[in-house]
């Protein structure tokens, strides 16, 4: 993900401890990646971490003095208390690996090191990243650390599971360094869409002729994945319904596969009760094979043509349920951008639409930039060239913000 947001981390400030487990060999790609978004990031190592990995690699990374002794005088102001100077700063504090010692102490306040006065001086908002051998995470006493932790309003990111460097498998992995990286991006992001719910649709859909043939098009899921990641570091509660896609979607989305047009009305129609916004983002297919054939068409069936139907047109199929929730349409358009837009959103009922100029370089499908309109029933609101995808995501949602 790294600088992706669209929003500028740059002013942000990461104080960034690592205590000694394993998963430190991991810091200095956080480092790489926090840095990569903008972010200042002031590492604090603890006496165990530093047998890891090497001060000199944190500080090289991070352009900065690494802070590892509560009674060093590495501030540039020599008189600064350095854990209170230190807790001051930061935006947010991220411990990476997090042992289970350290949650321990996290959750019952001691400070017997300088990352832990620390944590304890600070107030800003603290995501910890456990990483430990399987059976120490799901000890019942590291399990009531956590839970203490978390009813404080400690962030704490799951980790992953799978090989651990113990020798076990299992959960305690500490999650890969592109992980923590969006969950810190996500933390330091302007929460102005909390408390909205977002039902986006994207990627195209595939209309089965065969076992081996289908109808599709040329989405990519592009500018919905785009949609996807600036709504949940936005703060909104997002379900994505998606056709089939080559892309990973945000983590913090939850997300439902379908194939076909028909399999994704049906979706949105299951989901769209919870949703105060409709983003249809998707490149539905508009004409579906009239059959299916369940054995493999051959050569020799001599094939002239293949019936079609008109898909189910989703938006207008909806109308009915739309109540005071806000739809957003997209549209493809190699002509008459506005006026097909215009007559597409009237005739779909949206509250707004974003018209793209396909045809061209750097717009449309498979390009990580758009031009085209964004259209309300009160006008264009603007009229953007070769914007990227996620820049124009975010520019979408804050005029949808603005209308919610
Ligand atoms: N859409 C839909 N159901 C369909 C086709 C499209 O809900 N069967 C939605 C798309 O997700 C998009 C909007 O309608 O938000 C406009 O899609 P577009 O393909 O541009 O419009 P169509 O109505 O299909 O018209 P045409 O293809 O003739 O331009």
């Amino acid at each position: 993900m790294g600088n992706s947001t669209g929003e500028d981390l740059g002013r942000k400030t990461v104080v960034f401890g690592i205590t000694g487990g394993i998963a430190a060999y991991k810091a200095p790609l956080i480092v790489r990646g926090l840095t990569g978004a903008g972010i200042e990031v002031h590492a604090v190592m603890t006496d165990s971490a530093r047998e890891f990995v090497t001060p000199l690699t944190l500080q090289t990374l991070t352009g900065r003095p690494v802070h590892t002794d509560m009674f060093s005088t590495v501030l540039s102001n020599a008189y600064e208390v350095e854990h209170i100077a230190l807790a001051d700063r930061a935006d947010l504090f991220l411990i990476a690996p997090a042992t289970a010692n350290c949650i321990a102490k996290l959750a019952q306040g001691i400070a017997d090191d300088l990352l832990l006065c620390t944590v304890l001086a600070s107030k800003a908002p603290v995501l910890v990243c456990p990483s430990m051998n399987v059976n120490m995470l799901s000890n019942k006493a590291t399990q009531d650390n956590l839970e203490i932790l978390r009813k404080r309003g400690v962030h704490i990111l799951e980790p992953a599971v799978g090989e651990l460097a113990c020798g076990w498998e299992g959960a305690g992995r500490l999650p890969e360094p592109q992980r923590i990286v969006a969950e810190v991006e996500r933390l330091l992001f302007q929460q102005d869409l909390e408390g909205v719910s977002v039902l986006i649709t994207c990627g195209p859909t595939c209309e089965d002729i065969d076992p081996v043939r289908f109808i599709t098009n040329r989405s990519t899921g592009r500018m919905g994945s785009a949609l996807i990641e600036a709504a949940c570091l936005r703060g909104a509660r997002v379900k994505v319904i998606s056709g089939p896609v080559n892309i990973d979607y945000a983590p913090w989305a939850e997300v439902v596969m379908v194939r076909c047009a028909h399999q994704m009305f049906t979706a949105v129609q299951e989901n769209l009760q919870h949703a105060d916004v409709l983003i249809m983002a998707a490149a539905v297919a508009d004409y579906v094979p009239s059959t299916y054939t369940d054995a493999k068409i051959k050569k020799g069936d001599k094939l002239s043509s293949i019936a079609l139907n008109p898909s189910v047109d989703i938006l207008s199929a909806i109308k009915p349920m739309k109540e005071d929730r806000f739809f957003v349409g997209f549209a493809a358009e190699t002509e008459n951008l506005a006026d097909s837009a215009k007559d597409k959103m009237e005739r779909k009922g949206l509250d707004m639409i974003v018209a793209n100029r396909i045809g061209q370089t750097g717009s449309g499908f498979a390009s990580d930039t758009n031009s085209g309109i964004v259209l309300t029933p009160e006008g264009i609101l603007d009229d953007f060239e070769q914007m990227d995808k996620v820049t124009l995501a975010h520019k979408i949602l804050d005029f949808i913000r603005e209308r919610v």
